[in-house]
């Protein structure tokens, strides 16, 4: 059956774009549009953009764009009239079905056969579990036993498939489904005996999409027996990827977008636990180490992951894999371990809600606190495997995004491990620069062809072409998208020689610092960018974010998208309780050592041009005029130097 056209027309001027939008991405009203995390591509600065007047979306960072119907397709992998069909039941459009050809039945078929019969096989396990002897006995008790109430068995669609091993089987043929689907969907399993239940006497859980369909389930044995595994799962189908699913994501992830945190566990019943105590924004991942998909698929609401993982010594791991992941996606992971002997179940069972809320609350750990003190009560007084330790925890600072975080990481951890902050800052800076040339090795490919064996280092090759101050101009250019209307503490001697301070813009200050100075940016693109901000500056506003995503000019719109990649926002770190007193410290440390780097790489740079003059002239004046312009450059970098020496060692 397909729908008639006029109805089409219809259907997509009823839906409104950031309606349907908003049920899979979180959308902030900004101007006249709506903006969010894109979710077709990964990203940590909302540039995916929402048009309300014109009901279309737009990614200012991947491009894709289109109308409601376009969305859903791109993003639920629904064909077209499916999209359409979502709208019309969305805007409870009614119309008559007209025949469809056979290959449009073809197309719909298989998926919309898969979740009808998991809908239909989630309302027998339903059925059964309530109102059958065995499903009343067997099932509900042993849920109601262990403390489960009637409402959250009914939210979760919770379920009881019979200890006869072909009952769902059979009733499900009798209606006229085919063994071959029921055993793709993996309802039922086939052997050389015949077709049985693969869930035969186990509660049932259902799996629900992010728009609540069922896509598979997940069945609990009751009594536990060395033979059979706890719980049985769906296989993969067209409608079921596991590495893309966590449990309870439909009804957790409006509250995980209100508290703007996502709390992870293990297991199915942590979820249900946490659900009937009143915490909501709790999803599992069900035994499996955490995915990047899954990690993407929480982004969409919320960049805060707590997890909460038993207090043995399997949680704890648990607890460490898969961490990295979420650091490299610029969001931000606490930890919460708790009591031995407890998990999530149990500890929301023995304690009141109360009680529970307080332990996460007063528990929460930041994830590089709760590593490296983890790690440091391992060592022990052991010096090797302290070394391995700081090793350890200077990997995980480096895999986060944004400099001013790790600056900030490595303060702390210098006092946690007794370090000193410039031995920590060194060995960061030997793993940053060694991804640098790798990213660079791989991204960049207008490489010229060398005769060189591909055994030799390309990356020095490459490193050598950018020109001087490549990656501290892009660093200063960020800062000033990310933090230019961000106050620091500017300290000058006035004309009296008295020492005054005052509070400047951090563009005011890059800006001011530069232009003083002499330096321009090399890069056409970072040129322009720092040209509005000095316009700007003149004008006394200081533009946004959003004013250069959105620009005109597509170079510079898509520098800083790429740029704004930056999650961490200085306001979320007073939100953690941790580095308040230093926030403005530490972002005028890294404005200052932002520029002085950038300019010992440019002198330095120069100097090495002098020096290469040198070289070429034997004229004796020519030399003179050369050596005294290389002392003044070196004592221009002597003083750099220092300068930075003060602002690291601060
Ligand atoms: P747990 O063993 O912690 O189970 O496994 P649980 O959910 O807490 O269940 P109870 O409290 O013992 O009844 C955590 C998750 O790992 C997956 C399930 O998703 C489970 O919720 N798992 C576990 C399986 O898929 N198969 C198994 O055999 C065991
Ligand atoms: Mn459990």
């Amino acid at each position: 059956m397909a729908i008639p056209r006029e109805t089409v027309e219809q259907i997509l001027q009823a839906a409104h774009i950031e309606e349907v939008v908003g049920e899979f991405v979180t959308l902030k009203k900004r101007g006249s549009n709506m903006w969010g995390n894109c979710p077709f591509h990964n990203e940590k600065t909302p540039s995916f953009s929402v048009n309300p007047a014109r009901n279309i979306f737009k990614c200012f960072g991947c491009g894709k764009a289109g109308d409601s119907a376009k969305f859903l397709m791109e993003h639920e992998h629904l064909t077209y009239w499916e999209a359409l069909r979502y709208l019309a039941k969305k805007y409870n459009i009614k119309y008559e079905e007209k025949e469809l050809t056979a290959e449009e039945i073809m197309q719909q078929q298989t998926r919309e056969k898969m979740f009808n019969i998991n809908e239909f096989a989630d309302k027998y396990f339903v059925d059964t579990l309530w109102n059958t002897e065995e499903g009343k006995t067997i099932g509900l008790n042993y849920f109601h036993g262990r403390g489960y109430l009637n409402p959250i068995i009914e939210k979760f669609h919770l379920g009881y498939n019979p200890i006869q091993r072909d009952a769902f089987t059979i009733y499900a043929k009798e209606h006229g489904y085919s063994e071959e689907l029921l055993e793709q969907i993996g309802l039922s399993i086939k052997n050389d005996n015949g077709i049985y239940d693969r869930y035969h006497g186990r509660v049932m859980f259902p799996i629900h999409n992010l728009t609540g369909r069922i896509i598979g389930f997940g069945g609990r044995i009751m009594v536990d027996n060395k033979k059979s595994p706890k719980y049985q799962n769906s296989p993969e189908s067209e409608i079921y990827d596991k590495k893309q699913t966590l449990y309870g994501i439909y009804f957790a992830k409006n509250a995980i977008a209100k508290n703007d945190e996502c709390i992870l566990v293990e297991g199915y019943f942590d979820v249900l636990r946490m659900h009937q105590i009143g915490i909501e924004n709790v999803v599992a991942s069900s035994g499996t180490s955490l995915t990047m998909e899954q990690i993407r698929l929480v982004k969409r609401y919320t960049k805060n992951i707590t997890m909460l993982y038993d207090g043995d010594a399997a949680g704890i791991h648990a607890a460490l894999r898969g961490t990295d992941m979420i650091l490299s996606e610029g969001m931000s992971v606490r930890v919460v371990v708790l009591p031995p002997e407890h998990d999530p179940d149990t500890f929301g069972r023995d304690f009141s809600v109360e009680y529970v809320t307080h332990y996460l609350k007063d528990n929460a750990k930041d994830f590089l606190r709760f590593k490296t003190e983890l790690l440091l009560k391992d060592a022990e007084n052991d010096p090797i495997k302290r070394g391995q330790v700081i090793r350890d925890i200077i990997e995980t600072i480096s895999i986060i995004p944004d400099a001013i975080y790790r600056v900030s990481y490595v303060k702390e951890c210098s006092q946690l491990l007794d370090i000193p902050e410039q031995t920590l800052i060194n060995e960061l800076n030997k793993i940053l620069r060694a991804k640098f040339k790798k990213s660079l090795g791989i991204d960049n490919n207008t490489v010229p062809e060398t005769d060189k064996s591909p055994s030799q280092n390309q990356e020095e090759l490459l490193e050598d072409q950018l020109p001087a101050g490549y990656y501290q101009e892009r660093e200063l250019v960020k800062l000033l998208l990310l933090y230019g209307s961000k106050l620091i503490t500017d300290e000058r001697i006035d004309e009296e020689g008295q020492r005054i301070y005052e509070q400047v813009s951090v563009a005011q200050f890059i800006v001011d610092d530069l232009k003083n100075d002499g330096f321009v940016f090399t890069n056409a693109v970072n040129k322009k960018i720092f040209d509005i901000f000095d316009r700007a500056i003149d004008e006394g506003r200081i533009p946004d974010d959003s004013f250069f995503v959105s620009h005109e000019d597509e170079t510079i719109a898509q520098l800083a998208v790429d740029l704004l990649s930056s999650p961490y926002k200085l306001d979320q770190w007073e939100k953690y309780g941790i580095f308040v007193k230093q926030e403005e410290n530490v972002l005028r440390a890294t404005v200052l050592s932002s520029i002085y780097r950038y300019k010992d790489l440019i002198i330095e740079d120069r100097r090495k041009a002098v020096e290469e003059e040198l070289k070429a002239t034997s004229d004796l004046d020519d030399q003179l005029i050369l050596l005294k312009r290389k002392k003044d450059l070196d004592d221009i970098r002597k003083q750099i130097n220092k300068e930075l020496g003060i602002v690291i060692a601060k």
